[in-house]
């Protein structure tokens, strides 16, 4: 049997590959389509200090390979997170399996619901991710994204706040992505979770209006995986902490590009909308390849192909 297991600082998952935020759910609704038993671990959808509607619709369009969307954090706010939700999560899923993604306005409002998290569940989870790559209300897109020490900032008081693993979740569209990575590696996470989503517009031609309510939003898909991948080929360069790379995975071949590139882990996220149980077919193909290649572990391929 291949040793598949991944570990991202002081977090062990039994493999490398990573349910995304917001495109797995809660992992339960998935149940009847898949073996959970399969995924690394899910990120589960992000939960804010305050209860969110959303976005005004149209969320979601379609694209060449992949889709635009603009959901808005929509998500029903940490009670009921805490009471409703995470009970069905912690029966589907095993510890080692569970990360809990956060995103607040304010430092203070990123602080308390990684408290009242770890005090309610700290046991019962694997790490916490800070979602970083998300609108910022208070201070505009991506404010901790883009702001080496605003993350310098969150990071230490997060940390200094709470013992689970933390990792950090930010946003490469920024010019100056690698300096906030710098900071991020300096203020200390357990990894660095990159969301290499950059925006685009698609119009509807019937309405002759942009096809997404908030006009603009991220596109994700195999159409961003080149972007998302030279992004990882240079912030394996520059920091020392374990990436987890988003975008485009959607094959065994993207996970292993992105490891090759310099990832630890990957996040999967809409291809589990064309086909629900991806995951564990990219474990699956992870794993006969390191059959074929007489692979004990997948680590000595982190960052292969920059030596
Ligand atoms: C519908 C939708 C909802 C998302 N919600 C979240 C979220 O709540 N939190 C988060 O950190 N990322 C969220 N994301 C971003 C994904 O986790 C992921 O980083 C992105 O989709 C790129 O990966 P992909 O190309 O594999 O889809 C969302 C993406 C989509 C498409």
């Amino acid at each position: 049997m291949k040793n598949i297991k991944t570990k991202l600082g002081q977090a062990e998952f039994r493999n490398p590959v990573l349910g995304a935020s917001g495109c797995t759910g809660y992992a339960y609704e998935l149940e009847s389509y898949t073996d959970l038993s399969r995924y690394g671990a899910v990120t589960l959808k992000t939960v804010t200090y305050t209860p969110r509607h959303g976005n005004h619709p149209e969320r979601i369009a379609e694209v060449p390979a992949g889709i635009i969307s603009s959901i808005g954090l929509q998500n029903p706010g940490p009670d009921v997170f805490f009471d409703d939700t995470m009970p069905k999560v912690i029966d589907a899923l095993d510890r080692d399996q569970i990360i809990v993604s956060v995103a607040g306005d304010t430092i203070e409002e990123y602080v308390e619901l990684c408290c009242r998290t770890s005090q309610r569940y700290g046991e019962k989870i694997a790490a916490l991710e800070i979602n970083a790559a998300c609108p910022n209300v208070r201070f505009g897109v991506g404010y901790f994204s883009r702001d080496p020490q605003a993350a310098f900032d969150l990071i230490e008081t997060v940390k200094s706040a709470v013992s689970l693993p933390v990792f950090f979740k930010f946003n490469t569209n920024f010019e100056n992505y690698l300096e906030v990575a710098s900071a991020i590696d300096e203020a200390g996470v357990d990894a660095l979770y990159t969301s290499n989503t950059p925006l685009g517009l698609k119009i509807n031609i019937r309405t002759r209006r942009p096809a997404i309510g908030n006009v603009v939003g991220p596109i994700c898909g195999p159409a961003i995986r080149p972007i998302g991948m030279l992004r990882v080929w240079n912030l394996y360069q520059k920091v020392k902490m374990p990436i987890i790379a988003s975008g485009g995975v959607y094959t065994w071949e993207d996970a292993l590009e992105y490891m090759l590139a310099g990832a630890a882990a990957v996040g999967v996220g809409s291809a589990q909308f064309v086909q629900p149980d991806v995951v564990k077919h990219i474990v699956d193909g992870l794993e006969r390849y390191m059959e074929r290649e007489s692979l004990d572990s997948l680590t000595s391929l982190v960052g292969a192909a920059h030596r």
